[in-house]
């Protein structure tokens, strides 16, 4: 029997905790170390982890040759440094969203993870969530028939950001499920916003991808909301759902709901809408933590040596979309062409020869 996949994790601020948490109770692999530069952390969580070797400095797990696999949740701007000497070492690489703080960056990355033949994983939790995958399941049989448009709003009070504006903290989630709904690019990207309290940080923003066929998706975050909203709604031609991640057990509903127009009419008296109001009915989701299964895909894909299902590929076009979206932001809202073309805009299957593809902003 093979020895199991050692795993570090550096950053241990708010979500690292939750890797560990994950991670050692896996038991196909082994949490061999946690790192993060405030003492203060590696010692509060050596209190719940005795077992687990602890490091203040990253490049003593990333020299480790014992280690296998590192998950990185630490701020952004460290993202890249930290995963290239890891992926440098040879080590399998599970990054937080967004996988790095430009384009330029993920591809670099993208770059020495195929170079070394290691995994290279980016932390799109909600792509690993059963609802999300409920929706999909529900969206693929046809159930709701052609998607018109979403609307997503995650909005609260703070946590504030020092580094990144809120379209960087929160949208990441939003894009990740629509670009999976859709399985497409968008072709435009709008945002507008404002920075409220640190200036040149935007705390409340709205993002809009307008896709093929008149098809487009709007995204509000915030933290600056007294109330905390986790809401997606998916409006198609012949259902709709709704999306609440706050709701402990009913997260989704799918509501019969719809409006037709008369095909044709010969006078105006004889012109109504045909509004179709159904039952509601709320679809059974397994109970199970995200990031768990998020956590035991990335030591699935080392064992077997396969991609995993949010690549680097797909954290470099989430990250190209943020990108897009902080050019728009600078030019108040302005559009921000997206994909040069429509054949650009089908999301590959599998990740393209280096330089075969590239996606991301090309003109403001
Ligand atoms: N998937 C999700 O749902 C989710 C949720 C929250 C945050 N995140 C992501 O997780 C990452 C971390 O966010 P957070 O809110 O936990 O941030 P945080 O600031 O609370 O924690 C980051 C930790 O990293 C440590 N750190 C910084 N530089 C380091 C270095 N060079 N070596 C070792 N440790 C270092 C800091 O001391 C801190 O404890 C971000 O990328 C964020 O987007 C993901």
């Amino acid at each position: 029997m093979s020895s199991p996949i050692n795993v570090a994790v550096i950053g241990c601020g708010y979500w690292g905790p939750n890797l560990v948490r994950n991670f050692k109770a896996l038991t196909s692999c082994r949490l061999k170390s946690i790192c993060d530069v405030n003492e203060n952390r590696l010692r509060h969580l050596c209190t719940l982890y005795s077992d687990v070797e602890a490091h203040t400095d990253a490049s003593k797990v990333i020299n480790d040759p014992e280690t296998d696999a590192i998950a990185i949740a630490t701020p952004v701007e460290y993202h890249f440094s930290l995963a290239k000497a890891a992926l440098s070492a040879g080590k399998h690489i599970l990054m937080e969203k967004p996988l790095a703080a430009s384009s330029a960056e993920c591809e670099e990355l993208i770059e020495i993870a195929d170079e070394k033949g290691v995994v290279l994983m980016s932390g799109h939790t909600f792509l690993y969530s059963s609802p999300v995958k409920k929706i999909c399941d529900i969206i693929r049989a046809g159930d709701i028939g052609d998607i018109r448009y979403i609307n997503a709003r995650r909005l609260n009070l703070g946590l504030f950001q020092k580094d990144i504006n809120v379209v960087w903290d929160l949208a990441p989630h939003d894009i990740s499920i629509i670009l999976h709904i859709l399985d497409e690019l968008p072709l435009t990207v709008n945002c507008q916003g404002n920075a409220h309290v640190t200036s040149g940080v935007e705390d409340v923003t709205n993002l809009s991808l307008s896709f093929r066929n008149k098809r487009f998706a709007t995204i509000q975050s915030s933290w600056l909301e007294p109330r905390k909203v986790r809401e997606m709604t998916i409006v198609g031609t012949r259902r709709m759902v709704v999306y609440d991640d706050l709701q402990p057990l009913e997260k989704i509903r799918i509501y019969d709901v719809r409006v037709d127009r008369p095909p044709h009419y010969d006078t105006f008296a004889e012109f109504h809408y045909s509004y179709h109001y159904g039952d509601s009915y709320i679809p059974h989701i397994q109970q199970e933590e995200p990031l768990k299964v998020e956590c035991q895909h990335f030591i699935d894909c080392i064992e077997q040596g396969v991609e995993p299902q949010t690549n680097g590929r797909a954290g470099l076009e989430l990250v190209t979309i943020l990108e897009a979206a902080s050019a728009s932001l600078k030019a108040n809202g302005a559009p921000v062409n997206f994909a040069r073309n429509r054949e650009q805009t089908a999301i590959p299957k599998t990740a393209p020869s280096r330089g075969a593809m590239r996606v991301g902003p090309v003109a403001v």
